[in-house]
């Protein structure tokens, strides 16, 4: 045993970020390079060796998730995956119900590898869908059309017994009815989850030179605040209410992985620009990698580590990035007594956003409401400010 003491009550996943995509779609900020030439086995080296360095370091806590995340990961070679899946099974073994997730973009070529997917032990699928409308797709730069979106929700269905897919909203001119129409097309596909994301306007994108040049604006704040309203009444009438500010499942469908992210979970991050959070004494480590795909591979192959930056939270720290986490949910945070009498300080102010309707404090309970969820950021920005 290390010299930092462990903590194996608190669930634990893997989060691995693969970088590379197709193409760049004019809206992502994520960490992704355009696909190049792939050395399956030096990544499959790497992520192993970065893997057994946390193995040693968490020591044995069977995993209750495990997250192929990008980029595309459903265009990395099949052995990486696979050896990922091998490795974290002999490393720490998985809980029973352990959910292996990979996300995939709907292409036909990508719908070719689920069997090979599942057959590796992948259990749910995560379809970057974005919009069953032509039009749409066309304008968000994507490679797939509405009828390729349907074939690979429907080849997903059949072959994983859980599987979830993205909507893109808000996008210029889209108006209520048109959202609603959607919306309820894709609730009648029966898939148990959900994630609608109203479009961000990032940063360093092309999306953001094409607005700020004055080529097209996303809808205004109050037409978007009603699409978001329309998602959660459609979504909870189908079954699929909303846990999550964008994320609808069915009872028993919510994404074990991203729980871990916001009820306080445990979580090793590994490829290029991964994040990690591991509770151990004396506090919560926050863990990065370095963006780079290069740098990561030779990170890992010179310090025997993937992580390039090691931060130990304060309590405070640790305690903000809970709230902001946990609030995320429908259901908020369960504070523990030593987390009430930190939050003492904010008392009043936890008072005056619940004056405002916008948080909701029962008991040890603390939630935002359904419109302090929809304005998390500035909720947020008012207790921490
Ligand atoms: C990192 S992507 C990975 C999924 C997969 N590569 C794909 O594109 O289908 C995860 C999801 O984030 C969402 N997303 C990315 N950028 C966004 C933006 N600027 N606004 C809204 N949603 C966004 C998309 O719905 C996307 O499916
Ligand atoms: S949205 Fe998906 S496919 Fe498009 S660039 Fe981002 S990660 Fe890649």
């Amino acid at each position: 045993m290390s010299l930092r003491s462990r903590n194996t009550s608190v669930p634990l996943g893997v989060y691995v970020h693969w970088p590379y995509c197709a193409r760049i779609c004019p809206y992502c900020d994520f960490n992704v390079y355009k696909n190049r030439e792939i050395d399956a086995a030096r990544w499959r080296q790497a992520l192993t060796r970065d893997l057994e360095y946390w193995a040693e370091r968490t020591g044995a806590r069977p995993l209750r998730s495990l997250y192929f995340g990008g980029g595309t990961p459903s265009l990395a070679p099949i052995d990486v995956i696979a050896g990922v899946i091998e490795t974290c099974a002999d490393l720490w073994g998985f809980e029973p119900g352990a959910e292996i997730t990979i996300e995939a973009n709907p292409t036909d070529a990508e719908e070719k590898r689920f069997a090979d997917f599942a057959g590796a032990g992948v259990n749910r699928l995560s379809l970057g869908v974005q919009s069953f409308d032509d039009a749409a797709l066309k304008f968000l730069g994507r490679d797939h059309d509405g009828a390729a979106a349907r074939r690979a929700v429907e080849a997903g269905l059949s072959r994983f017994a859980r599987l979830s897919f993205d909507l893109i909203y808000a996008l210029p001119g889209e108006d209520m009815r048109a959202w609603r129409r959607a919306l309820r097309a894709a609730l009648a596909i029966g898939a148990g989850h959900l994630s609608l994301y109203q479009l961000t306007i990032e940063e360093g994108t092309a999306f953001a030179r094409a607005v700020a040049r004055g080529r097209w604006a996303p809808p205004a704040q109050d037409v978007a605040a009603d699409l978001f309203e329309a998602a959660q009444e459609e979504t909870a009438r189908a079954g699929l209410p909303a846990y999550e500010i964008s994320n609808h499942a069915r009872a028993g469908e919510e994404s074990r992985h991203n729980l871990l992210y916001w009820t306080g979970g445990d979580y090793i991050g590994v490829g290029p620009g991964a994040h990690g959070r591991l509770t151990e004494t004396p506090g919560r480590v926050a863990t990065e990698t370095p963006l780079a795909p290069a740098l990561y591979l030779n990170t890992v192959k010179t310090a025997g580590c993937g992580a390039s930056l090691f931060e130990r939270l304060s309590d405070e720290a640790a305690l903000t990035e809970r709230l902001a986490m946990g609030l995320r949910l429908k259901e908020g945070v369960l504070l523990t007594p030593g987390e009430m009498a930190a939050l003492a300080p904010w008392r009043d102010r936890i008072a005056a956003l619940g004056a405002q309707g916008l948080l909701q404090a029962d008991g040890a309970r603390l939630a935002a409401t359904d419109r302090g969820r929809r304005l998390l950021n500035a909720v947020l920005a008012a207790l921490f400010a």
